[in-house]
């Protein structure tokens, strides 16, 4: 994690910590991946997405949430007038996960991996700036805010690093309960009516 930590620190734009992840070799999903994971869409965005880990969709392609997750995911943002694929900071969208290599049979991460892979996922966040977070599913919740419980916990704004951050089910959950794109709805007009700053 001390290693983890200098090197996520000492990466001053996304390009250097995209370098530092690639050249990262302490972390034994690395080995079982074909590649490092390590964002889609805008950086320049105001929403930033912080979701799971890869699938092996996104494991084949090199970018997060490009399987069916993604297109709901990206169905759902499209419904409030965004788009990873936008140049403009209003309408654009920035994806990255927690984990960026698929882990072996896509298994959950275990708490140690969480752990000595947040030092990149703060530094992604410092060096992104995005005005508001989302924490797609449980893994955001346990990197970021050291809880899960998504359940709970989404529709309710918390704070990460500062910034407002709105927890919401993933996606591969609403697939599986189509009855929670209810709650899910709610929580993506609440993120619009921050960004309007009406909320
Ligand atoms: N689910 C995630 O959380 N992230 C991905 O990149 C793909 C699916």
């Amino acid at each position: 994690i001390e290693i983890a930590s200098r090197l996520a620190k000492g990466a001053t734009s996304l390009e250097a910590l995209r370098e530092a992840l690639a050249g990262f070799e302490h972390c034994d999903l690395k080995r079982g991946a074909r590649n490092l994971v390590f964002s889609d869409g805008n950086p320049k965005a105001r929403v930033m997405i912080v979701g799971e880990a890869p699938g092996r969709d996104e494991d084949i392609q090199g970018k997060p949430f490009v399987g069916r997750s993604g297109q709901l995911l990206d169905k759902m943002f499209a419904a409030i007038g965004m788009d990873r694929h936008s140049p403009d900071s209003e309408h654009g969208l920035y994806i990255t996960n927690p984990i960026p290599w698929r882990p072996p049979e896509n298994r959950d991460p275990t708490p140690a991996e969480i752990a000595m892979l947040k030092p990149f996922l703060i530094r992604h966040i410092e060096l992104a700036d995005p005005d508001v977070i989302v924490l797609m599913g449980n893994w955001a919740c346990t990197a970021l805010l050291g809880r899960a419980g998504i359940t709970r916990l989404r529709g309710n704004w918390q704070t990460v690093l500062g910034k407002p951050a709105m927890p919401m089910t993933h996606p591969a959950y609403l697939l599986r309960n189509p009855i929670a794109k209810r709650d899910a709805w709610a929580d993506l007009l609440d993120i619009q009516a921050r960004l309007r700053g009406a909320s």
